[in-house]
């Protein structure tokens, strides 16, 4: 038995994940909805793998904490693999830099980087027990590139940056643990592909054409994802790759 945890879960990729993970019975997916109204869809498939926690990436890392109390029953070995999809766009995150909106960037950080972090602490004492190669993946954007960012930035860019410096902290933590589970862990930033989701509005599809990009389905992307998180170990962990698993710069 595997067990995912995905937050994000009620649609786009991490909808597609859950879809894709629980056909395999040898897979529990415990998956992360805002609340229970957003979970409608989710639930009216009666997945007998698939488990719910509810969680808003805004809320603050005691309710974290409290709603995770619920691994305690639902994975009772520890979570196998931990994937941080949740996250939103602002609207002005095609314009240039002295014309997009400041008021949105508190909002945008305090769920991509804080939530993340949020997550990722809620989730840690879950992720190391049992047994296994532990693996985190954390979602990240070519938006958040530093070198030469080719999509978007303002503030999702610059959360997502944040995000793909956090994946790299957790990474070199972890490898220096004396704890053999933790050490041997695996965390994998990933860019999950130009996905059709409801992230682009009418600005970013008109830039990503611009620049000659292609996009592909949420299922599409959900399966490269869990393709580079079968293949890749230790080696590689602390890497950036893109949904063909090639390595991205920073
Ligand atoms: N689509 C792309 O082209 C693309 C490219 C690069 C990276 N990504 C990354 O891929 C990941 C998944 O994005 P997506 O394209 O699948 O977008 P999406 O369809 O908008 O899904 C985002 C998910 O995050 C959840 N979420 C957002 N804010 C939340 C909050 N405050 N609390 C709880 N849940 C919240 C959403 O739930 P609600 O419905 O409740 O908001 C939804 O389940 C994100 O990390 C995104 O940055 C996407």
């Amino acid at each position: 038995m595997t067990t995912y945890f995905i937050t994000g879960v009620n649609k786009g990729i991490g909808k597609s994940l859950v879809e894709l993970l629980t056909k395999d019975s040898n897979n529990l997916v415990i998956g992360t909805v805002r609340n229970e109204a957003k979970a409608q869809e989710l639930l009216s498939l009666k997945l007998e793998n698939l488990k719910l926690i509810y969680i808003d990436m805004a809320d603050n890392v005691t309710k974290f904490k409290e709603q995770f109390k619920a691994l305690e029953s639902y994975a009772p070995n520890g979570v196998d693999v931990f994937i941080q999809n949740a996250a939103i766009v602002d609207p002005d995150t095609m314009k240039h830099s002295t014309l997009c909106d400041t008021d949105y960037f508190s909002t945008v950080f305090d769920v991509n980087v804080t939530g993340t972090v949020r997550a990722y602490q809620a989730i840690y004492p879950y992720l190391f027990k049992g047994n296994g190669t532990k693996k985190m993946v954390f979602i990240g954007s070519i938006s958040g590139i530093i070198g030469e960012p080719s999509a978007g930035g303002n503030a999702y860019g610059l959360s997502k940056a944040a995000v793909h410096r956090f994946g790299t902290q957790v990474a070199k933590e972890n490898r220096n643990s004396q704890d053999p589970l933790i050490n041997q862990s695996v965390t994998l930033i990933i860019h999950p592909g130009v996905v059709e989701t409801t992230m682009h509005n009418d600005s970013s599809r008109k830039a990503l054409t611009e620049i000659g990009a292609s996009y592909i389905t949420t299922d599409d992307s959900a399966r490269k994802l869990l393709k580079i998180i079968n293949e890749n170990g230790i080696e590689r962990s602390g890497t950036l790759f893109d949904e063909e698993g090639e390595i991205l710069p920073w």
